[in-house]
């Protein structure tokens, strides 16, 4: 279906100043309506001016061309700056003939389906005056209950145009009150959740770190609306920005009270100069509704991701053992040897070699030198990488590699051939994070470099089943030789470098499982994870942090996609430790020959457990049931799809003496079905904690009187499997 529509006409609309009413007939409103099965955002073009409002967004509407009757043009859909608007704008530049305005007029919108579930609304917009266009993207999928938004700039001015503001989405929200949720951090403390009331003005949430851009604050916000939401009521949008660099997020309240919430890449130091012909494409804002609280909203984007936001969010992942945490940059061929047999023992898909493998005249030997150079360090490894992947097949485990292209240490031999490959200021010293500095990926060059680490390690050793891809620190100092007088570009064009390469990696070899690292969570958003099948969550594997943090991903990002190790970091008991990495991606990065037989016995058993479990936990629906955030311990459930399985998850946290805790009401089962639960994951020789272990109860029964679980012992934890019984 293709609509035409253009003229142009008067319009008095509240927040904007009023202009002189041409006298021309007006035509009559267009409606678009676009939406998923639950809820819809509506555009309406006011016959009267040309230009595109925002008519409504919230439930699913039986009719949506009632919008017309409300009396309301709406709010903008992608403000601009220089005419009449008086708030932060969606889009602001200045043409080559200097003039700072721009004004968009509805030309026409397209709808294209190129399938049952998913809708793709283009709506084109123009500039009356200059020859300036904008298409808003909107793709609605409409089983998921998500909507991804982006917009495509581009003209055909005679010179470059320079846009200072280029967002990806504009939503506004006529309610009462509204509760931000948003989750910051810092190394090894990643997605804290904090929660603030939006009043009048403005709140940002941004980065402005260029690479490693999400480690004090990830791209992702809830908006509660009207009061405050909890897992199963309440009315919320939960968004993530798609980009791995610096984002900005900023919600206005006006003075009457309506929040706008304009989302893209963050616009700071980084206006752009764009040539005639060249479409400004920016990232994908992603976001659902609920009107049933967070849990739903959770559901709906991790049903999305598993299908269209991660690699092969469908498929199988491997489960691992890692050598970080147990050698750091300490090993030999012969200890890597070992732990291969030793991921063999525990019953673990593959062994993942981490830092330290490289450098030979700047030996990779601690974290000062040797990033750059790419081949195996012969001290430690005289056999090499072949050596270690026959090893691997022969021990029937895979093997994985840990690598972080884009950075270089001053020691090192790229460093010394290519100093022009680096982003550092002319007339200032280097300036240093973790004795590394960043390549220019804005250069094809170095984009070359960083694709060519991957495929030269592929081609040489076809057995490599596995990357971790680390990115260890942001920018500073930060300017591109290759830029030149385009420095603003820098920030922007790093991210399309990398996604470049990134691509034709994915072109070459679709298949390999990838693990995106940014010295923890320092890289997460669904831009990267089109390429990346998980991500390592935080350097802070001791399981106490690591329950918040895993509980604030959970939001956003399902199970299957967040890496979790069993370590020896946190002086809580190994089947804590082990409970808590199983509630996400199960790996290891432990002693497994210091461990006792009863403690490989446990382990080995919990492996085997997890195998049986895993795709309930990787592709069924989550239910967070007791949130660490409200009470002394954490609860949470995945259900499969046919709801005949399920596992719930118990932590007890820090229990004061003589608290009690309350029965927890299950969700998501059938309440019709009988369910038999099982207490896994018992050391041996130790009692079960579990009192309802060998019980069997209705899904009606678990969902509305609940089960008594957990202990109020601190740092004790429980699994439990929840099977149907026929
Ligand atoms: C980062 C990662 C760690 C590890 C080290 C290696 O900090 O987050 O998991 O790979 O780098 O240097």
């Amino acid at each position: 279906m293709m609509l035409f529509f253009s003229f142009y006409g008067s319009f008095n609309l509240s927040g904007q100043v009023p202009m002189t009413a041409r006298p021309v007939q007006p035509a009559p409103d267009i409606i678009i309506p676009t939406g998923t099965s639950s809820f819809d955002l509506i555009f309406r073009v006011n016959g009267r001016d040309g230009r595109l409002y925002q008519a409504y967004l919230g439930k699913k509407l039986f009719d949506p061309n009632e919008v017309s009757q409300s009396r309301d043009a709406g709010h903008p859909a992608y403000a601009t700056f220089g005419t009449d608007n008086l708030f932060e704008p969606a889009i602001r530049m200045t043409h080559n003939d200097g003039n700072p305005s721009l004004e968009l007029k509805y030309v026409s919108h397209q709808e294209e389906k190129p399938d049952n579930n998913i809708t793709l609304t283009k709506i084109k917009l123009k500039d009356p005056e200059y020859p300036v266009e904008v298409t808003l993207n909107i793709r609605s999928f409409r089983n998921e209950n998500v909507i991804e938004e982006w917009a495509e700039i581009v003209h055909n001015e005679k010179k470059p145009v320079t846009v200072f503001n280029y967002a990806s989405s504009m939503l506004h929200f006529d309610a009462g009150r509204y509760w931000l949720t948003h989750f910051h951090g810092d190394w090894a403390e990643e997605m804290k959740m904090a929660e603030t009331e939006l009043t009048a003005g403005i709140k940002i949430l941004d980065s402005k770190l260029g690479s490693r851009a999400h480690m004090y604050q990830t791209p992702v916000f809830m908006i509660s609306l009207n009061e405050k939401s909890d897992e199963n009521t309440g009315e919320l949008i939960a968004g993530t920005l798609a980009w791995s660099g610096n984002f900005r997020i900023l919600f206005e309240v006006d003075e009457k009270g309506s929040l706008r919430v304009i989302s893209g890449i963050n616009p700071f130091a980084s206006e752009y100069s764009l040539i005639p012909g060249q479409t400004f494409i920016t990232p994908s804002m992603i976001f659902t509704y609920s009107g049933n609280g967070r849990g739903e909203a959770s559901r709906n984007l991790h049903r999305w991701a598993l299908k269209y936001g991660i690699l092969h969010g469908d498929k199988p992942r491997y489960t691992l053992l890692n050598n970080w945490e147990t050698t750091y940059f300490a090993f030999d061929q012969n200890k890597l040897s070992g732990l291969i047999d030793d991921t063999r023992k525990m019953g673990l898909d593959l062994f993942l070699l981490d830092d330290g493998w490289f450098g030979n005249k700047y030996p990779r030997n601690n974290d000062r030198a040797g990033l750059g150079d790419w081949q195996e360090n012969r001290a430690k490894l005289p056999d090499g990488i072949g050596y270690l992947v026959k090893e691997a097949g022969n021990k029937e485990v895979k093997f994985g590699i840990w690598i972080e292209p884009e950075m270089v240490n001053p020691a090192s031999e790229l460093y010394e051939n290519h100093p022009d490959w680096i982003l550092k200021l002319p007339n200032r010293p280097e300036h240093y994070y973790r004795n590394q500095l960043v390549l220019d990926l804005t250069n094809p060059k170095v984009q070359d470099f960083v694709y060519n680490v991957v495929d030269e390690l592929l081609t040489k050793y076809p057995g490599i089943a596995y990357f971790k891809w680390d990115c260890n620190r942001m920018m500073t100092n930060t300017y591109s030789p290759y830029l030149k007088d385009k420095q603003s570009h820098v920030y922007i064009d790093y991210v399309r470098g990398l996604y470049s390469v990134l691509e034709r990696l994915r072109k070459k070899y679709p298949d390999i499982p990838m693990m995106l690292c940014s010295g923890g969570g320092g890289r997460v958003d669904y831009g990267a994870l089109k390429y990346f099948t998980e991500f390592w969550a935080s350097d802070n594997t001791d399981p106490l942090e690591r329950i918040y943090i895993q509980w604030g991903y959970s939001y956003f990002f399902p199970a299957i996609s967040v890496c979790n190790h069993v370590t020896s970091m946190g002086k809580q008991s190994l089947k804590f430790r082990t409970d808590v990495a199983m509630m996400g991606k199960l790996g290891y990065d432990i002693r497994v020959n210091e461990m006792t037989p009863e403690e490989l016995k446990f382990s080995q058993e919990a492996v085997a457990n997890y195998n049986r479990l895993k795709d309930i936990i990787w592709h069924g629906d989550i239910y967070r049931l007791v949130s660490p955030y409200d009470e002394n311990r954490a609860v949470l459930m995945y259900v499969n799809e046919k709801k005949d399985k399920a596992v719930l998850f118990a932590y007890t946290l820090n229990a004061r003496k003589g608290e009690t805790f309350n029965r927890v009401r299950l969700q998501g089962l059938d309440p019709a079905k009988a369910y038999r639960i099982q207490e896994i994951n018992i050391m041996p020789g130790v009692r079960r904690t579990g009192t309802e272990s060998g019980r069997s109860y209705s899904g009606e029964y678990l969902m509305n009187i609940g089960l008594n679980i957990g202990s109020t012992a601190p740092l004790t934890s429980q699994v439990y499997e929840i099977i149907v019984q026929n």
